[in-house]
C-alpha cells in the first residue's frame, strides 16, 4: 500500500502551485486583457500668467528729506528714487568707483534713463561723500570701545 507522508504533500502542493503559475504567466487563465490607450497630453500652456510686479523694489513714499542734507541731494534724490526708496542705498556704503559701478548697473540692468555727465558726476559726488565704505570689524560701531 501506498503511504502518503508530508513529503508528498509538499512536494505534490508546490507541483501544483508552480504549473498553476506558470499556466497564469503563459495567460492561459487570463481572459483578454483590457488595452490601455495613454491619456491625452495637456496642451502646452502657451502663455504663463507674468506678474508684473515681479521683482520690483517695493513701492515708496520717501522725499527729499530722507536723503542726508548735502550738494547733490536733490539731483540724487530725483534719479535715484524713481524706482525704489533711499533704503537701498542708504544701506550701502561704498567708493565713489564701486558707486559708479552702480550706476552702471541701474543703467544697464534696470534700464534706468541716463542723465546729463554733469548730473552724474554730481550724484556720484554727493554718493561717495554720503555713505562711504563702513569700517570693517564688529566692533567698529561699539561706543563702549571708544
Ligand atoms: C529704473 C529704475 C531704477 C533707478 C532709476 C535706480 N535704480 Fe537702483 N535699483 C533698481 C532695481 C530694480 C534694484 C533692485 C531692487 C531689489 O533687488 O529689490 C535696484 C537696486 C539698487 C541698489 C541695491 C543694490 C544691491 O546690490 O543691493 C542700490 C544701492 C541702488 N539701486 C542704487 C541706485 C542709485 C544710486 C540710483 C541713482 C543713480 C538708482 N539706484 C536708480 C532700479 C533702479
Amino acid at each position: 500500500m501506498t503511504q502518503i507522508n508530508i513529503t508528498h504533500v509538499v512536494v505534490i502542493s508546490l507541483t501544483a502551485v508552480f504549473l498553476l503559475v506558470a499556466l497564469d504567466r503563459s495567460g492561459g487563465l487570463r481572459g483578454p486583457q483590457p488595452t490601455y490607450t495613454l491619456p491625452a497630453a495637456p496642451a502646452p500652456v502657451v502663455a504663463a500668467v507674468v506678474d508684473p510686479d515681479k521683482g520690483k523694489p517695493p513701492p515708496h513714499n520717501d522725499t527729499v528729506a530722507d536723503l542726508p542734507d548735502g550738494k547733490g541731494r536733490e539731483v540724487t534724490f530725483y534719479t535715484c528714487t524713481a524706482c525704489h526708496g533711499v533704503a537701498l542705498i542708504k544701506a550701502q556704503g561704498l567708493t565713489r568707483d564701486l558707486w559708479d559701478s552702480t550706476f552702471d548697473l541701474m543703467l544697464e540692468r534696470h534700464k534706468m534713463v541716463p542723465v546729463k555727465p554733469e548730473e552724474r558726476a554730481e550724484i556720484l559726488d554727493y554718493l561717495a561723500e554720503q555713505f562711504p565704505p563702513r569700517r570693517k570689524g564688529r566692533n567698529a560701531d561699539n561706543p563702549f570701545l571708544k
